[in-house]
C-alpha cells in the first residue's frame, strides 16, 4: 500500500494499515487480516445498545466465558462474572466441553446474559444452557461477538450476534490458536 497517496482526510485508514500486519505466523500456521478493530468495536456497540434496551428495568448479570469477555461498553447497572469452558484443540472443536472454572455466585431469579467470544458448532452453548437451567435463572440469554452460522448444528437460540462469519478459523481479539494470538487487536483468518 503506497503511503504517499494517503492525505490528512484518510489518516484513519493510514493508522489501520500501519497497525495491521499483512501476515502473521502462529506456531505452524499463517493468518491474514480479516476483520478490523474498528468493525469489531462497531458491532459490539450495536449489540450492547440492543441489550441495554431489552433490559432497561433490570440489572442483568453478564457471565463472560473466558478468555473472550468483552462487555465493557454496557453503561447501565449490571454485574459481571466469569466462567471458563474449553472445547477446542488446535483449529477444531471437540465434542467434550470442559468447565474449567465454575460459577461461585447464586443466580436464582436473575437475568443472565452469557457473553461468548465465538459460537461455532454450538457444543459450548448447549453445555452452558444446561448449566444455567439448573440455577433457576429468570432469563437466560446468549450474546456472542462472532458466530459461524454454517458450522452451527444446535437449536439453542443465539440472542445477540455481533458479526456473522463464514466457517473459517480466526484468531485475535481474544481468540487463540493453541494459546497464541489472543492479544491481537484485530481478527485474522487462517491463510488458505
Ligand atoms: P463450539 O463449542 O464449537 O461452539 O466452540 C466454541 C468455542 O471454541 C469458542 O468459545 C472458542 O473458544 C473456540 N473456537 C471456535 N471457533 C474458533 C475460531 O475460529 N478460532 C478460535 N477459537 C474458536
Ligand atoms: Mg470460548
Amino acid at each position: 500500500m503506497p503511503i504517499y497517496q494517503l492525505s490528512n482526510s484518510n489518516s484513519v485508514s493510514l493508522h489501520i494499515i500501519l497497525n495491521t500486519k499483512i501476515m502473521i505466523q502462529l506456531h505452524d500456521k499463517q493468518f491474514v487480516p480479516f476483520i478490523s478493530a474498528k468493525e469489531i468495536e462497531f458491532a459490539i456497540a450495536k449489540m450492547v445498545a440492543q441489550i441495554e434496551d431489552d433490559f432497561a428495568d433490570e440489572t442483568p448479570v453478564f457471565v463472560g466465558v473466558l478468555n473472550g469477555a468483552f462487555m465493557k461498553l454496557y453503561k447501565k447497572p449490571c454485574e459481571v462474572s466469569f466462567i471458563k469452558m474449553a472445547s477446542y484443540e488446535g483449529t477444531s472443536s471437540t465434542e467434550e466441553v470442559k468447565q474449567l472454572i465454575g460459577l461461585n455466585q447464586d443466580l436464582t431469579g436473575r437475568t443472565v446474559v452469557v457473553i461468548e467470544d465465538i459460537v461455532d458448532t454450538g457444543n459450548t452453548v448447549v453445555e452452558l444452557k444446561a448449566l444455567f437451567k439448573k440455577q433457576n435463572v429468570k432469563h437466560f440469554k446468549i450474546a456472542t461477538l462472532f458466530f459461524k452460522p454454517e458450522a452451527y448444528t444446535k437449536d439453542v437460540k443465539i440472542d445477540y450476534v455481533g458479526i456473522r462469519i463464514p466457517n473459517k478459523f480466526i484468531v485475535g481479539y481474544g481468540l487463540d490458536y493453541n494459546g497464541l494470538g489472543r492479544n491481537l487487536p484485530e481478527v485474522y483468518k487462517l491463510k488458505e
